[in-house]
């Protein structure tokens, strides 16, 4: 079972006998990395950052769009910019300006502490395109930014924003930055985050918006600014139709405003949206094209366009943040508990005399072979279910009731060897697996790392990073550590997860999340305090040997309540106090606040 790495893994990762294993450099397993973080003194759930994958993303991108453009003779350029909204880490940021240099890969900032990080991360010849609701202090910000030297476009996102960089030309003597329209398309987008796009969507301005912006434009001198249009029909495009719909749209509107005197206009943005594949199953898969299939669509129908309506190719922009940073980053969480690991034989506690029912259970458990085992496990179950029914009616005590979910669940374990040893071929050993899955608690917050999972139902890749030699034969529940009941990724059999039978007494046990490196971080909560997992980047030097940077251990209790605005020395007084109350002799009042004072210099996630 390769948990459909080859569907979603874009051969960044690899089975390499029983551990996954960069496809980099030496090519260390994930484990190992873990381990050595680990022996640092760090403990919990990990982030590890893998800048090189953010370069193969991007140079992925400007290869398959600079093709296209040779390839259909297209006369106008390639250019991107990075939104910061999908990641704005430093230790995201910061390796990704380093990169950005060599292909003049932009930044996009959608509010005024974005734009801030655009000018101070921004090579001065790449572009910064601005997004999102502006207020007049921010349309300053990006005049600024122009008198700095950057090559800045303002896009408006309603006309009173085109009222406001008017007026601040006037106050600046001359309009610094270049325009571009936002256009609401009639077309829609697909998929969850479809809403960005179509004709009731919150951004954009519709057709008569837009002659009146390029009548103000005109009436104002301001018309040769008119630089950019741009569209976005939503993150993660599912299906390519919508998308080749939109740049109809936008390629005639793109047309028509030059015919109607743009004379200097001169790209066209088509958002975000690029797609990743977070699928890790063949039937169900996330997108329906490929990265050279939008390349080409792209070129060709601008292309296409432009020639037909007697117009100048437009530069392509793009502000594809999905696709450039979801691979840059995976989460390894420890398991610490599987829930029937309890279920052992020393669990149990038979009487002399036991009701009938529990002790033929004990005899279907003793006498379980390869032959009878599906007869026996329904007989077991019905037992179960006749045992609770006279616990509640007062036959039986909690000794009784303990006893039969010991042996179901050892029935069950039993069961589940057997049927593995058969494949689950059998709809019926199927449909066992599916009754009887077992628990596993992770030491994470989904709400934290993984937020589109609890908030839209996004799926992301997870598989164990070590037992990959071995059939996983248990159908697996992800629990989180939170007291919530959404902290957890149930078994959905028509897209199940197989995991290991493991004894966690003897071994470990490790889950990754992959292809979490875009928005989960910045969208994460702090439900039960539970903030940033331990984080690392994993670089290699140019002899291919990783090196672990930029260290940073979870927040302690300390911090996490000082980022609460709670005045902690006041929290550590009344501590202090609560103590001194107790009638404890002065030796143990110290331990007691000792400790009390260490814990609150720990962390958040549980230790081992
Ligand atoms: C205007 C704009 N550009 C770019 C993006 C990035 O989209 P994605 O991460 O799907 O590429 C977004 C995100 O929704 C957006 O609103």
């Amino acid at each position: 079972m390769n948990y459909g790495i080859d569907i979603w893994g874009l051969n960044n990762f690899f089975i390499d006998n029983d551990k996954v294993a960069i496809n980099y450099g030496n090519e260390p397993s994930l484990f190992e990395i873990v381990k050595d973080i680990e022996k640092e003194g760090y403990e919990g759930p990990i982030l590890l950052r893998f800048p090189h994958l953010i370069r193969k993303q991007i140079n992925t991108l400007y290869s398959n769009f600079n093709r296209a453009i040779k390839e259909f003779n297209y006369e106008g350029e390639f250019k991107a910019v990075f939104p910061l909204k999908v990641n704005q880490f430093p230790t995201f940021v910061e390796p990704l300006s380093k990169i950005a240099k060599k292909y003049n890969y932009g930044l996009e900032a959608g509010s005024k502490a974005e734009l801030i990080l655009a000018m101070s991360y921004n090579h001065l010849s790449a572009p910064i395109t601005i997004n999102g609701f502006k207020d007049k202090d921010m349309i300053r910000l990006c005049f600024i930014a122009a008198k700095m030297g950057y090559d800045i476009t303002v896009t408006i996102e309603g006309l009173n924003e085109l009222d406001s960089i008017i007026e601040i030309s006037k106050e600046f003597g001359e309009c610094l930055v270049n325009v571009g329209i936002r256009i609401r398309l009639h077309t829609g987008g697909s998929g969850i985050w479809a809403k960005s796009g179509g004709i009731e969507s919150k951004f954009g301005l519709s057709a008569t918006e837009i002659i009146e912006a390029l009548e103000k434009l005109k009436k104002e001198n301001l018309i040769e600014k008119l630089r950019m249009i741009h569209f976005h029909i939503g993150s993660q495009i599912n299906d390519i139709a919508p998308l080749k719909k939109a740049l109809r749209e936008a390629g005639n509107i793109y047309a028509d405003l030059i015919n109607l005197g743009a004379k200097n206009l001169r790209a066209i943005n088509l958002g975000g949206g690029l797609g990743v594949e977070y699928s890790q199953n063949e039937e169900i898969r996330d997108k329906n094209y490929s990265i050279n299939e939008f390349a080409n669509d792209v070129v060709f129908l601008l292309k296409e366009i432009s020639t037909k309506k007697q117009v100048r190719m437009p530069n392509i922009f793009t502000e594809s943040g999905r696709f450039i940073a979801a691979s840059s980053a995976v989460l390894i969480t420890p398991i610490i508990e599987l829930f029937s690991s309890e279920y052992t034989k020393k669990a149990l506690r038979l009487k002399d005399k036991n009701p009938p029912l529990i002790d033929e259970m004990n005899a279907l458990y003793e006498s379980l072979n390869s032959n009878n085992y599906i007869e026996y496990f329904h007989d077991a179950l019905d037992h179960l279910e006749s045992l609770l029914t006279l616990f509640d009616l007062g036959y039986i005590d909690l000794i009784d009731r303990s006893n039969a979910e010991v042996l179901v669940n050892l029935i069950i374990k039993k069961v589940i060897i057997f049927a593995s040893q058969k494949g689950f071929k059998h709809t019926e050993l199927k449909k066992i697996n599916e009754r009887t899955q077992e628990k596993y608690l992770a030491n994470f917050s989904i709400f934290q790392s993984l937020p589109d999972f609890w908030g839209l139902g996004q799926r992301f890749p997870v598989m164990p990073i070590t037992h990959l030699n071995k059939a996983p034969a248990r159908s697996a529940t992800i629990w989180d550590i939170t007291c919530d009941s959404d902290g957890e990724i149930e078994f959905n059999k028509n897209n199940p997860l197989y995991l290991h039978d493991v004894d966690l007494n003897k071994e470990e046990y490790y889950l990754g999340f992959f292809l979490i490196g875009a928005y989960q971080e910045i969208l994460g909560m702090r439900h039960n305090l539970f903030t940033y997992p331990n984080e690392a980047t994993i670089e290699f030097d140019e002899d291919g040997n990783y090196k672990i940077t930029n260290l940073f251990g979870t927040q302690t209790l300390n911090d996490i309540l000082i980022d609460l605005d709670y005045d902690i020395d006041e929290i550590h007084r009344k501590l202090k106090t609560l103590i001194e109350n107790t009638n404890f002799n002065e030796e143990e009042k110290k331990e007691l606040l000792g400790q009390t004072l260490l814990y609150l210099n720990d962390t958040v996630y549980l230790k081992k």
